[in-house]
């Protein structure tokens, strides 16, 4: 299987992917990294590790119907059978969306439905959870609402601040993306009736 990651900045949850990828012997290649941000700090490990890179600058289409439809270009050279959001911090048109229908999959750092969108660590806190996490989930047009593959749960101790318990959902979605790329890669992963369904669990 052929996975296109896409990135806007560090990498973190791209870099376990692929170390996994490789470590695990997936049935799939990492068949290019490709960033909207020529200065996304993650560029530089997969080049390091010769995985092809590009980058298709956002910052230099004037819409974001021109910019989806380059981006799909430069995409669909790598063939994907499964295109993976990794911190792609872009709202996506949908059409773009419609073209990788149940085969685009996000990470979004808080238990979904709780959080959607931009700082769901502050959210959390000001909401007092005392459960925060990472969702990983089917891309669909309506921003973080896809069908659930999979969640990371921690806790929200005494005195956290963002950083501290976005650090500690970190380490969980470093887990929990690699697990959830591999069921797909694996095909174990099947959406009924826009539920997602997960074979052989273990
Ligand atoms: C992660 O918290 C991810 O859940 C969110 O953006 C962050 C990206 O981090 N969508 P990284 O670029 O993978 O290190």
């Amino acid at each position: 299987k052929n996975i296109v990651i896409l990135i806007s900045g560090r990498g973190s949850n791209m870099e376990a992917v692929v170390r996994a990828a490789q470590a695990e012997g997936w049935p799939a290649r990492i068949a290019a990294v490709i960033s909207n941000r020529p200065d996304a700090a993650g560029l530089a490990f997969a080049q390091a590790r010769g995985i092809p890179t590009a980058v298709v600058p956002s910052k230099s289409f004037s819409s974001r119907e021109a910019f989806d439809a380059a981006l799909q270009q430069e995409i669909d050279r790598h063939a994907p059978d499964l295109v993976v959001l990794a911190g792609f911090m872009r709202i996506l048109t949908a059409g773009f969306v419609e073209h990788y229908a149940g085969r685009m999959l996000n990470i979004h750092p808080s238990l979904l439905p709780a959080f959607p969108g931009l700082a769901t660590h502050r959210q959390a806190l000001e909401g007092g959870v005392l459960e925060h996490g990472a969702t990983v989930h089917f891309v669909t047009a309506e921003l973080d609402h896809g069908p659930v593959v999979a969640q990371a749960r921690v806790p929200v101790l005494p005195g956290d601040t963002e950083d501290t318990l976005a650090a500690r959902v970190l380490a969980e979605e470093h887990k929990l993306y690699p697990y959830a790329v591999r069921l797909f890669v694996e095909d174990r992963l099947s959406i009924e009736h826009g539920d997602v369904r997960v074979l052989d669990p273990q």
